[in-house]
This record gives structure tokens, C-alpha cells and sequence, in this order.
């Protein structure tokens, strides 16, 4: 009998306020019917000025061990997909680690830009399935707009702020159980460093001293995107031998609204079985994920026992999926 990971619990957090396209109209020259006919978005959370991404990630991580019904004392280790942490240093995963009481244990964040929750929940999977850890609280917390330049139009109007949250838990797995079991059932990472100049930001600690902003070659990203995730979902589908009409939910990146239509295309899954949160949530980066897993989970779209694929690509070129039955 090996062990698996369970995802016991989801949380999330937006902050309150909310920015719409009229808004972004006032700022930059654009244009509310532009915003929605290229990415989806329609409005997106911006954090307040002092909220950090650990405040955002805390809200998202106790909602998340509230719905698994598990205490600070019962994690033994935390891991936080963040590109935007409040600090260079320490982790945004030792805040939320102080901030909760949780007992001492291994905490650290992954950065892997939009495709960062894959990532970490890959990661914590891993270290489930080797014995490191029996419960991990794997988050998603981004405050994008901290590195946004607000006169970019070509950036400005696609990321946001958000944290969502899962609970990993290690259960026995019996030999036998296959694609029924229920747990995480396969985890898929790629990276591509020749692409990253076309998605990057413009500083950092060690070659300007400053965080800089984020800057984006769009067209191109885009084409990378829909291959990038095109092939990932076909390696997903191929080792698990499964069909696409097996999947419940395909619970993807929010980044854009057509590269979501495009891989659910290449899945030839209807729209009403994809969970899309870009509309009001815009790019939340290392969050939409969770958040959005979060929303669908909350309102009873996805159920206990349903085949569940995740998938994100971004700056790197990272990208990663995660097939999971809830
Ligand atoms: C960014 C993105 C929405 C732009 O859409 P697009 O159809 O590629 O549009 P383009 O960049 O070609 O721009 C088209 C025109 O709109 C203009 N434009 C750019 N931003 C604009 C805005 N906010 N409002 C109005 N016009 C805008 C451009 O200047 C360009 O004008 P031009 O033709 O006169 O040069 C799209 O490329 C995209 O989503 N890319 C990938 C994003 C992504 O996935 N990023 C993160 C990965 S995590």
C-alpha cells in the first residue's frame, strides 16, 4: 500500500476593492469593450496600499484549514507560490507560518510566475508521497499589482490581486485504485528559459536594486501559451489513459479568456464544464488557480469524487498541470 494526497481543503481571499474596465478608461487609453474582446476581464481585486501578499495568503490558508477541519498543530510544512513577495526576504510561507502557530517545519515559497500553484502543489504531492510530510498548506498570493506600471496599458488591465489555498493530506492509497482513487493522480512540469525576455520584469534585487515592473511581448506569449498548453493537457490525457469527457472539470490559468477556449477546445470540452473566473478576477498570476478552485468547490460545482485538471503556463517559460480526483 503507497500514500497519496488528498486535497482536504480550499480557501480563498480577494481584497475588497474592485477596479473595472470603466475605471482602467480613466487611466489609460483603452477601452472597456478592448479589455473584454482580447482577455475576458470585465474587473479585477486590487489590494489596498500596506496590504501585503501574506495578508491576502493567511485569509485564503485559515479558510482553507477551516474547511479541512484541521488545526495549526497538524501541518508540517507550507509551501507559497508567489512572485510578488511582501519582501525579497524571508518567505511569504514563514509569515503565514508565524502568523497561524504553526509548529516548526520546513517553509519556503516557489517561484514560478502564473504557473507557480502547480508548481507548489506538485512539490508538496512530492513530498507527501516520499514521507516528508503528511499535511501541507499549499497557497497561491499575489499582489501583481505592486509590480504593475499603471501608465502600461498593454499590462495594466490584465493582473490582479488575490490568495487561494489548499490542505494536502497524506491517506493510504490501496494498489488497485487506479483513476478512481481519489487524490492528486498525476503532476506534470515543464520550463523553457529561452523565453525569458518575453515575459519578465524589468528589475530585481540583483541587477537593479528595485523590484521593477512587469513587461510583456503579449502576442507572443500568447502563441507559446495555447502550444505550451495544448501539449501539456495531450501528456496529461496520454498518462492517464483517460478521455477528455472523463474530466469533470477543467479548472485552468486565468489569463485569457481565449487561451482558455483554446485548450478546452483541444479537450473538446464544453465551456459549462470550465471554470472561469478571468471575467472578475482578471490575471491573479500564482492565485487564480486555487481561487478559482476555491469558487467552483464553494458553490457546488465541483463535487467530492469528480476528475478535476488544473493547468497554467507563464513567465519562464514555466507551465505545469495537475490531474486530481476531489
Ligand atoms: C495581451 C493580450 C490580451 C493582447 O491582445 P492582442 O490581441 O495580442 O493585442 P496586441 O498586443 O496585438 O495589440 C493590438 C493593438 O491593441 C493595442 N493595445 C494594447 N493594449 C491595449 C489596451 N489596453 N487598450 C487598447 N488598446 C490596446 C496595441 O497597442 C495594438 O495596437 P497597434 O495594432 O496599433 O499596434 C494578448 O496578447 C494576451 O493575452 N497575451 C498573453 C497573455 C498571457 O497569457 N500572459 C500571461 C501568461 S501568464
Amino acid at each position: 500500500m503507497g500514500v497519496k494526497s488528498i486535497i482536504s481543503g480550499t480557501g480563498s481571499y480577494l481584497p475588497e476593492k474592485i477596479l473595472t474596465n470603466a475605471d482602467l478608461e480613466k487611466m489609460v487609453d483603452t477601452s472597456d469593450e478592448w479589455i473584454i474582446q482580447r482577455s475576458g476581464i470585465k474587473e479585477r481585486h486590487i489590494a489596498a496600499d500596506g496590504q501585503t501578499t501574506s495578508d491576502m495568503a493567511i485569509i485564503a490558508a485559515r479558510r482553507a484549514m477551516e474547511a479541512a477541519n484541521i488545526s495549526a498543530d497538524q501541518i508540517n510544512a507550507i509551501i507559497v507560490a508567489t512572485t510578488t513577495p511582501d519582501k525579497t526576504f524571508p518567505a511569504v510561507a514563514v509569515h503565514v507560518q508565524s502568523a497561524l502557530g504553526i509548529p516548526h517545519c520546513p517553509a519556503f515559497d516557489v517561484q514560478a510566475v502564473c504557473s507557480g500553484f502547480m508548481y507548489a502543489l506538485a512539490t508538496a504531492d512530492a513530498y507527501i508521497k516520499s514521507g516528508m510530510a503528511s499535511t501541507v498548506l499549499v497557497i497561491g498570493a499575489e499582489k501583481m499589482s505592486s509590480i504593475i506600471d499603471w501608465s502600461d496599458r498593454t499590462t495594466c488591465v490584465l493582473f490582479a490581486d488575490g490568495a487561494g489555498a489548499v490542505v494536502l493530506e497524506a491517506r493510504d492509497a490501496k494498489d488497485d485504485e487506479g483513476l478512481e482513487g481519489q487524490g492528486v493522480l498525476s503532476t506534470h512540469l515543464y520550463a523553457n528559459g529561452d523565453g525569458k525576455d518575453l515575459l519578465c520584469t524589468t528589475g530585481g534585487p540583483s541587477c537593479t536594486g528595485d523590484v521593477g515592473f512587469l513587461t510583456m511581448q503579449g502576442k507572443e506569449v500568447f502563441k507559446f501559451a495555447v502550444k505550451y498548453l495544448s501539449e501539456i493537457v495531450g501528456e496529461v490525457l496520454a498518462k492517464n489513459r483517460i478521455h477528455p469527457d472523463q474530466i469533470d472539470w477543467l479548472v485552468p490559468h486565468q489569463a485569457n479568456i481565449r487561451i482558455i477556449e483554446s485548450t478546452a477546445k483541444k479537450l473538446d470540452m464544453p465551456m459549462d464544464k470550465v471554470v472561469v473566473t478571468i471575467d472578475r478576477h482578471g490575471n491573479t498570476s500564482a492565485a487564480s488557480i486555487p481561487l478559482a478552485l476555491d469558487e467552483a468547490v464553494r458553490d457546488g460545482r465541483i463535487k467530492r469524487g469528480q476528475l478535476v485538471l488544473m493547468e497554467a503556463m507563464g513567465g519562464g517559460f514555466t507551465w505545469g498541470a495537475v490531474l486530481a480526483r476531489f
